[in-house]
């Protein structure tokens, strides 16, 4: 793994630099170029622009590693609320939801995390649309996909993630490249052990293609979540070999990550989805952010230095 990215994701675990960049008043301004906001209404009004511009959504619920029950039935009722609110405002049939099953329990209890899931998925079903299980560091994948499974016998519209830097993923992609199996696929935002992922980009970058080859295969409606360019490029070239036309894929970028490229994929007639992350609990999103390109960080500690 890159250097930098390492320090990075350990600084982001070390208490003291937590609090320092949380508390920091700048971090407000740089968060809001990656996070739309703090409340409902913020998340709805950053759906409600994208909408507009011929683009999809999954909102994230900013908020992970919850080891309080309180805390994690919190974060439920704040998907409740999203969902019907982007429901009463017409934007559930451009909308999803994407859920950290740790931010609802899962490093407490594995039962809690998936009756926690079930609430929300109910929630989006009553709403019209749908829920992705993001996909966090390589101690929770088989939990997660074991929730998933579970998840899927009653709404087999739940959607998984894979990350390509974990060896074992092309095989997860192929067991899960299945009629009606909705699948993001990314790089992997972790900092893992290399017992597990790959250490080298590059050999992150191959498994990537061939994990879009197993899923451009497969029957399943694949979700290519990269703002990577030659990956894009490559992306569209396989969708054509695997006679896959837009709409039986799609792409899905970050909020606030090449807007630029995101609506020039929409105008081609890609759905293209971005991720729009809201919340008070920025601090490790951002981290990973940070973490993946030098250049976001050289942004962050210029707005610091010109406080
Ligand atoms: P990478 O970071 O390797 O960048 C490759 C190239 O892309 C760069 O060289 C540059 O050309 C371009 N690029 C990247 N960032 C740019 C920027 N800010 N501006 C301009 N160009 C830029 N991870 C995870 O572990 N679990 C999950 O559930 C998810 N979910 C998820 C959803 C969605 C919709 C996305 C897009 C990503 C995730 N991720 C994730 C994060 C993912 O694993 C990964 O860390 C990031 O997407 C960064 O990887 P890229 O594929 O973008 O390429």
């Amino acid at each position: 793994m890159n250097p930098l990215r390492s320090i990075i994701l350990a600084a982001a675990k070390n208490g003291a630099i937590r609090k320092a960049v949380a508390t920091a008043p700048v971090s407000r301004d740089v968060v809001r170029r990656f996070v739309a906001g703090e409340t409902t209404a913020d998340a709805v009004a950053a759906t409600r622009a994208l909408v507009a511009d011929g683009l999809t959504v999954t909102l994230d619920h900013l908020g992970e590693d919850t080891t309080d029950a309180a805390l994690a039935e919190r974060t439920v009722l704040a998907y409740e609320e999203l969902l019907s609110a982007l429901h009463a405002e017409g934007l559930s049939d451009r909308a999803e939801v994407s859920v950290k099953l740790s931010a609802v329990g899962q490093l407490l209890d594995e039962d809690m995390a998936l009756a926690n899931a079930e609430r929300i998925c109910r929630a989006a079903e009553a709403a019209g649309t749908t829920v992705t299980l993001d996909m966090e560091d390589h101690t929770t994948t088989d939990s997660t996909l074991r929730i998933l499974a579970e998840l899927r016998k009653t709404w087999p519209w739940v959607g998984a993630v894979l990350q390509s830097y974990l060896h074992r993923t092309l095989d997860d992609a192929r067991a899960l490249a299945s009629s009606g199996s909705r699948v993001r696929l990314c790089k992997g935002a972790y900092a893992e052990p290399e017992t597990v992922a790959f250490a080298a980009g590059e050999e992150t970058d191959l498994s990537y293609v061939r994990c879009v080859n197993a899923l451009l295969a497969g029957d399943g409606y694949p979700m290519f979540a990269t703002h990577d360019p030659r990956l894009v490029r490559i992306i569209g070239e396989r969708a054509e070999v695997h006679g896959r036309k837009p709409g039986s894929f799609e792409f899905q970028m970050l909020y606030g990550i090449r807007p630029e490229e995101q609506r020039r994929l929409a105008q081609l007639g890609h759905t293209v989805r971005v991720y729009v992350p809201y919340g008070g609990e920025w601090y490790g999103y951002l981290m990973r952010r940070l973490a993946e390109r030098p250049a976001n960080t050289v942004f962050f500690l210029r707005a610091l230095a010109t406080r």
